[in-house]
């Protein structure tokens, strides 16, 4: 299944991501790519508050990932300084129902991704336009009807 939706603004993005955090259980892993500045981070901001997460999530660039306990507890990886290396990272415990898991730059630890999994492509169009191209399983179309 895919779906498409555009936003104009930082708020709009989180709106969105608000009502995917408000549709999804836990054990969902969701990548997000696109470009530095797509709007991969604001979009976690948006579903952490969904999953009513208290705490601010920022760029997880340095640690590689973050955990946050809310509602349901998420995981935020940010697999950018992972390009090319291929060895045991121990994210296995995340991609299991204990979690919502979300991934930005999958393409660089794709190998271990799990496939039933909601993709998410960003595209920045202008300044403060975005438009998300959301694809799952059949398994997962319920949680795309939440936001659809
Ligand atoms: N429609 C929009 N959706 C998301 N972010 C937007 C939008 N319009 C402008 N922005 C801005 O773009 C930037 C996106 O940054 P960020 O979420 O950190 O991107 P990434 O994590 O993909 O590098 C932020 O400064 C945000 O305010
Ligand atoms: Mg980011």
């Amino acid at each position: 299944m895919e779906l498409i939706k555009k936003t104009y603004s930082a708020q709009e993005t989180k709106q969105l991501a608000y009502q995917l955090g408000r549709s999804i259980q836990q054990g969902i892993l969701i990548t997000l790519q696109g470009d530095l500045g797509s709007g991969k981070t604001t979009f976690t901001q948006g579903l952490a508050k969904g999953l009513d997460i208290e705490k601010t999530v920022n760029s997880p660039t340095f640690t590689i990932s973050k955990i946050y306990h809310g509602r349901l507890n998420l995981i935020h990886i940010d697999a950018y300084r992972l390009q090319g290396l291929h060895q045991d990272l121990g994210f296995d415990e995340f991609f299991d129902p204990q979690w919502v898991c979300v991934v930005e730059w999958p393409q660089y630890i794709d190998e271990i991704l799990p496939k039933n999994r909601i993709d998410v492509r960003i595209l920045r169009i202008d300044e403060l336009s975005r438009e998300f191209v959301f694809a799952c399983d059949q398994s997962l179309a319920t949680v795309l009807e939440g936001i659809a």
